[in-house]
């Protein structure tokens, strides 16, 4: 499958994936053929991209979360956040559940590359956005060896990292535009406000109402609410502030589209020591797909080839099905397998978007 900005999408294009909404609702199901009508609704709802069916790509990537664990989690999310903002009476313990299942998705495929995959509608960002980040920060809690205690309250503090938000006046938080100074200052104060509200919730543990007031610190001591540096910014934060980072640059946004991920690799290095811990960072990067299973390269011989396996460590070297030779022609059969782990003279030269996908498979 394929995952194709929505500007592309052509009647008769199959979905490959179920989308819902923040309520569980399936907006979209899987082997759905699209036509017109379609095409004009996935637009109207804010979905950026879709997941296509493609004869090249037969190849399913490895989720961490179940499906049924992100849905549940988003709507339960959705929910909670909702409750925050009417300033009603909020038991956090249905959060507490949602964050025991993705701590044992985690676990159960701790051994996969991290490769964030899920499909957001615009009014829903914030919601998915709270669970990736959740997911992404209990994956490094995994690697750096976590007790279960320690995962548990880093998981509560992620997925309710930006609660503040829901106290910012919605207009300054959906706003299309770039923020004014003073709209800024408010928006700030997302970090001040979470805090004040989860501090005062006997049910959650101190730690955590520290990641929502310290996840936009950064090491250098150039981030805020107070300009904390390095080892002052608690661990859980440092975490956090990876994961938040990495998700917002991966996923669509109004003002443009996601980054491919060995793009998102590369700025998640430049952020390494100056906004990011680095040590974290290092530890991050190594479990990272920069070729998810299903990208689309070109090799330095002009072949163009399918990932078909990653590893852990050796990222950049992935296991290869060539599908178009040096002359172009669509290879015969299952076409020829090259672990470039192995076959250290090869290398990749570039990664097809989507549409580049779609424009080379024509010329055959
Ligand atoms: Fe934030």
């Amino acid at each position: 499958m394929l995952r194709l900005a929505t500007n592309y999408l052509k009647p008769g294009m199959i979905i490959a994936r179920n989308i819902y909404n923040a309520n569980g609702t399936k907006l979209l199901a899987a082997d759905t053929a699209l036509d017109r009508r379609l095409i004009l609704k996935i637009k109207k709802l804010g979905i950026d991209s879709v997941y296509i069916r493609h004869p090249f790509l037969d190849i399913e990537p490895q989720e961490i979360l179940h499906e049924k664990t992100r849905v549940e989690a988003i709507r339960e999310i959705q929910k909670t956040f909702e409750l925050f903002r009417l300033k009603k009476v909020v038991d956090l313990s249905t959060i507490s559940e949602v964050v025991v299942k993705i701590i044992e998705d985690s676990m159960d495929n701790r051994n996969f590359l991290i490769h964030l995959s899920d499909i957001r509608i615009h009014d829903d960002y914030t919601f998915g956005h709270s669970i990736n980040v959740c997911l992404l920060s209990v994956m490094l809690g995994i690697k750096l060896n976590f007790r279960e205690g320690q995962l548990f309250e880093l998981a509560m503090g992620a997925i309710l990292h930006d609660l503040g938000k829901m106290m910012i006046p919605q207009e300054i938080l959906n706003k299309p535009g770039s923020l004014t100074p003073e709209e800024w200052t408010e928006m700030r104060q997302h970090t001040d406000k979470g805090f004040d509200i989860l501090r005062r919730d006997y049910s959650m543990p101190l730690v955590s109402a520290h990641v929502a007031y310290q996840h936009h610190e950064s090491y250098d001591g150039a981030g805020y609410a107070r300009g904390l540096r390095g080892e002052e910014i608690h661990l859980f934060a440092r975490i956090v502030a990876i994961a938040d980072l990495y998700d917002a640059i991966t996923a669509d946004r109004p003002y443009r589209e996601a980054m491919l991920p060995h793009e998102a690799y590369e700025i998640m290095l430049g952020s390494r020591g100056t906004k990011l811990d680095p040590e974290f960072t290092d530890v991050f990067l190594e479990s990272v797909a920069i070729y998810p299973v299903g990208s689309t390269v070109l090799l330095d011989t002009g072949e163009i080839a399918i990932v078909v396996n990653t590893f852990p460590k050796l990222q950049s070297r992935p296991t290869v099905r060539v599908v178009i030779d040096e002359r172009g022609k669509v290879m015969e059969g299952e076409g020829k397998i090259i672990d470039l782990a192995v076959n250290l003279t090869r290398f990749i030269t570039k990664v097809f978007k989507a549409e580049e996908v779609l424009e080379v498979a024509k010329q055959n």
